[in-house]
């Protein structure tokens, strides 16, 4: 047991990722030779360490040495699929062949073959394959993250996959963000009757979410092989009336469709993937609330091209969060530093903005601005790291840092 207070001693550097300003630099809000003291799961005080009350010295609290390293906020994931069943492993074995993932997916593969395992699995299956997956997210310092469902797509296994991640919510730390995805793709069974999918399935499927409160948002994928646009504006304005909030799949596989300028009218909390985005939606993305969300391990493990252009949407003005995506098709990956990397590498991004996508901006993607910063009274989420600042994270290339998670307040030796 973590005793109630904690003190965090010899910080070389703090991200608190709580500053003012319009540039990354500003915004990661840095304070060398910290001190953060945590009482009753929130942060009390963090500052330069000739700041910390003197009354902390009278408290009795475990006394962390962080080495002179780096230590940051918890990070938001905002956007995974982790909840699912089966091995697409053999899929991944034909795309090393040329096979493409949309190839996959029109001959009855990619996200059918999940749905299918996922109905025959039950709930108690779900959580137990998806706490692995979640132990590792935490290792990598995850403190929050967003879950889809999706791979269910009839009433009955949608609220399974939904209530699986609320049991997860209670079975281990880190805080789950619930989102269901009723339009992932057309189930086969309505691939003849699309329309009645949405009204037979979808429609008592969001009411009875919103009625045992499974879900705070909704996703559809917008794809010529998932949704059109049309389809998925009506859900959307269902979804709407009953409060939920609205994240998007969009411009991932195909380019044309203007997904990122809809999303953005759409009101979208976030904009996932983005890889097909046109100046336009560029423009229109930044221009908007809508949080750009940015998915580069699924680029490299679906074989997508190119990687979303980061660096004009960050450059544009947008808020630009990262994730890892995790999912059995797209991204088999927990691994957060290797995200990190390739959004440097591949997406454009700073070490300082693609550290910033992974935690103040997730939180935005989330609509939950506390998440992913540093400032007293917030819940005290925050990893201590093997490192001396933000900037090794990406560089060590897919190589977790993280010495220690504070999950409010409570203390993980990873
Ligand atoms: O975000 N694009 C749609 N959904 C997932 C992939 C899911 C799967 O292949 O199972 C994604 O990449």
């Amino acid at each position: 047991m973590t005793p109630d207070n904690v003190i965090i001693r010899n910080i070389g550097l703090l991200a608190t990722c709580d500053g003012v300003g319009s540039n990354a630099d500003e915004q990661l809000g840095l304070v060398r030779d910290a001190v953060v003291w945590i009482s009753g799961g929130t942060v009390q005080f963090l500052g330069p360490k000739q700041g910390l009350p003197h009354h902390a010295a009278k408290v009795d609290a475990l006394e962390v040495d962080a080495d002179g390293g780096f230590v940051g906020p918890g990070l938001v994931d905002c956007h995974t699929h982790v909840v699912f069943a089966g091995d697409r492993s053999f899929e991944f074995e034909a795309r090393c062949s040329g096979k493409s993932y949309l190839d996959i997916a029109n001959a009855g593969g990619g996200i059918q073959h999940t749905v299918r395992a996922t109905r025959a699995a039950p709930e108690a299956t779900l959580v137990a394959d998806a706490l692995p997956r979640l132990n590792r997210l935490f290792s990598h310092g995850v403190t929050t993250a967003e879950v889809k469902s999706g791979y269910g797509l009839d009433l009955s296994s949608e609220i399974k996959m939904l209530r699986a991640i609320a049991s997860l919510n209670q079975q281990q730390p880190i805080s789950l963000h619930a989102t269901a995805m009723p339009l992932h793709v057309v189930p086969l069974e309505f691939a003849q009757a699309r329309g009645e999918y949405l009204t037979k399935i979808v429609t008592p499927l969001l009411e009875q979410i919103h009625e045992e409160k499974l879900a705070t948002a909704v996703d559809a994928f917008v794809e010529q092989s998932a949704f059109t646009k049309d389809e998925s504006s009506q859900y959307l304005k269902a979804a709407r009336r009953l409060g939920f909030g609205i994240h998007l799949h969009v411009d991932q596989l195909t380019s044309g469709a203007a997904g990122a300028e809809w999303a953005a009218a759409e009101g979208a909390w976030s904009a996932s993937h983005l890889e097909q985005i046109s100046t336009r939606g560029i423009r229109a993305i930044s221009a908007s609330h809508t949080v750009a969300v940015l998915a580069p391990a699924s680029t490299l493990f679906a074989r997508v091209r190119p990687y979303a252009p980061g660096r004009a949407l960050v450059d544009g003005g947008a808020t630009v969060a990262l994730c890892t995506n995790v999912n059995p098709g797209s991204s088999l990956s927990e691994n957060v530093a290797l995200t990190m990397s390739l959004a440097c590498l591949e997406n454009g991004l700073t070490p300082a903005e693609a550290y910033l996508a992974f935690t103040r901006n997730g939180g935005l993607a989330l609509r939950s601005p506390s998440l992913g910063r540093l400032k007293t009274g917030n819940t005290a989420d925050l990893v201590t790291y093997r490192a001396n600042s933000y900037r090794d994270l990406p560089y060590h290339l897919a190589t977790s840092l993280v010495r220690e998670v504070f999950k409010g307040g409570t203390r993980f030796v990873i």
